[in-house]
């Protein structure tokens, strides 16, 4: 099976790629990142020498024509699993149009290729399969009751889940268009190893260990379903394996959690674990809340549950722990990540809050 893993050197994209090359190792799979600030090449440094075997990165953009035909010309893939994404809302709150672009524009650029590759006359190759990553949050906001399903109607809040919502929709019409064998997730929020410190539980654990604020937007009860990232990527390998074509399938592990026993549970761990006693509550500071913050996401995962098999193997906690670890034992990797564009956007917008 040849696979194409867009974004790959970001976040989940890193987790999947060694996910699946464990998994599959009769699986080639060809990882194109444009290495946005959040993608970084040394992220492979651990993979083993009979996986680098079947692994080979390619830096470029989703959106380069060009260079995505001349990857399917010579790698014929059976299997595209689209990550690449702007993915972080604060920043589409600063600059929409790069999500825009990439996020909407770039997925349909892919879809056209790939169409044009799989696509024979009228007919379709058979057992391809073009897998759109999304998220919760096309679906909006929660009050405090119910679960966010497949039939949810899309509301998105922010530049980031509108822009998520438009590669959803550009997916869903090229199935319905042109038949493309299109299968879209929608997941909710991913932690783990090789998340970029700026998102809620990589930042706090950085600026805890170095005694530096915890900011927390607005009382801190907004709601997120917490999954550990390796059941995210088992979950898009069963779908490779069995989902059915045309469909949408949410990932959750019904581990909801406030933002604010999120942080507390992270400062709790890391005290324990380094025995510094700077590391305390008095380092949270509630800051003015992001505007469109959308209060809760969970998701109901019924579905995926129920006809391909899939269940969340890790509790909140007990990823929470393994998170953690992996970051006290990998402070260089974020030493080396957090420079240049990251530490110029942060002091531009957030010096004064
Ligand atoms: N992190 C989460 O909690 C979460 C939850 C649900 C869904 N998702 C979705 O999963 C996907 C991956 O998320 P992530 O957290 O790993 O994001 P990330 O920001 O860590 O990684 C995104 C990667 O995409 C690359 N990229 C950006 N623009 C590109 C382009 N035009 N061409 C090629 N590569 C490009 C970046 O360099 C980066 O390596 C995204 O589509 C995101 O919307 C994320």
């Amino acid at each position: 099976m040849n696979v194409l893993v867009t974004g790959c050197a970001g976040f989940i994209g890193t987790n999947f790629v060694y996910y699946y090359l464990r998994n599959h190792k009769d699986s080639f799979i060809v990882g194109l990142d444009k290495l946005t600030y959040a993608g970084n090449i040394q992220n492979f440094s651990n993979l083993k020498e009979e996986e680098k075997k079947n692994f080979i990165f390619v830096k470029g953009d989703i959106s380069n024509l060009e260079l995505v035909n001349y990857l399917f010309s010579v790698y014929d893939f059976d299997v595209v699993v689209n990550f690449a994404a702007e993915s972080h809302v604060d920043r589409s709150i600063f600059d929409p149009a790069t999500f825009v672009l990439t996020n909407v524009l770039g997925v349909q650029s892919l879809l056209s290729v790939a169409m044009s590759f799989w696509k024979k006359g009228d007919s379709w190759k058979s057992g391809k399969k073009f897998i759109q990553v999304s998220t919760d949050e096309v679906y909006g906001s929660l009050g405090p009751d119910g679960y966010f399903t497949e039939e949810t109607p899309l509301d998105p809040h922010s530049p980031y889940s509108a822009s998520k919502a438009g590669g959803d929709l550009i997916a869903k019409s090229y199935y319905h268009t042109f038949g493309m064998p299109v299968i879209i997730t929608r997941c909710s929020n991913n932690y783990g190893p090789y998340q970029f410190p700026e998102k809620l539980i990589p930042l706090m654990v950085w600026n805890a260990l170095n005694h530096k604020e915890l900011p927390v937007y607005g009382d801190g009860k907004n709601v997120r379903d917490w999954l550990y990232v390796e059941d995210h990527c088992r979950a898009i390998d069963l779908v490779i394996e069995k989902g059915k074509i045309g469909e949408v399938y949410n990932i959750g592990g019904h581990n909801e959690r406030e933002n604010i026993y999120v942080v507390k549970k992270i400062i709790e761990i890391l005290r324990n674990k380094t025995g510094d006693s700077k590391i305390n509550e008095s380092l949270i500071k509630f800051v003015k809340d992001r505007p469109g913050h959308d209060r809760r996401y969970a998701m109901d995962p019924k579905k995926i549950i129920n006809e391909l098999g899939w269940k969340h193997s890790f509790s909140f906690e007990e990823g929470l722990e393994i998170t953690i670890d992996w970051y006290l034992n990998n402070l260089d990797w974020v030493r080396s990540v957090i420079s240049g564009d990251y530490l110029k956007f942060y002091e531009k917008n957030y010096s004064n809050r």
